[in-house]
């Protein structure tokens, strides 16, 4: 095939493209309304009350379903010690309980 053609029409087909009308783009964001899952451990209202002033519980579904207590044990200081949350260091080995009997490795299977 005769490659200037090609080229010409591949120009042409570009052209075309941005001649047309750009219709108006909306950009659908999800909801940041994620909501902690309910539970009966006494973590769950600590957490409401301490983990979802500065992001929507929607962090906590993007942490693997096997990270183990440590790393729920870490991350609750990490939110403390880095970013200043005014969390009670009495209030955090029941956070930390919810958090990994709901979102880490002793999620009931
Ligand atoms: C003072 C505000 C604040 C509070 C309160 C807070 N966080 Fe965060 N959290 C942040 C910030 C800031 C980030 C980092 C956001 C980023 O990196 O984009 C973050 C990120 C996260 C992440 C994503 C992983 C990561 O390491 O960045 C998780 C999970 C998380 N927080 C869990 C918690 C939990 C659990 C609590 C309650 C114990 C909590 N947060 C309370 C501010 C807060």
């Amino acid at each position: 095939m005769n490659t200037k053609l090609v080229l010409l029409a591949t120009a042409c087909a570009l052209a075309l493209g941005l001649a047309l009308p750009s219709r108006s783009k909306t950009i659908q964001l999800p909801p940041d309304g994620t909501q902690l899952k309910a539970s009966a451990l006494p973590g769950y209202a600590k957490a409401q009350g301490n983990c979802v002033a500065c992001h929507s519980a929607e962090y906590m579904l993007y942490q693997p379903p096997t990270a183990p207590r440590p790393y729920w044990d870490a991350m609750v200081k990490r939110m403390k010690q880095v970013f200043n949350a005014p969390i009670n260091e009495a209030d955090m080995p029941e956070i930390v309980d919810y958090l990994v009997k709901t979102y880490g490795n002793e999620q009931p299977r």
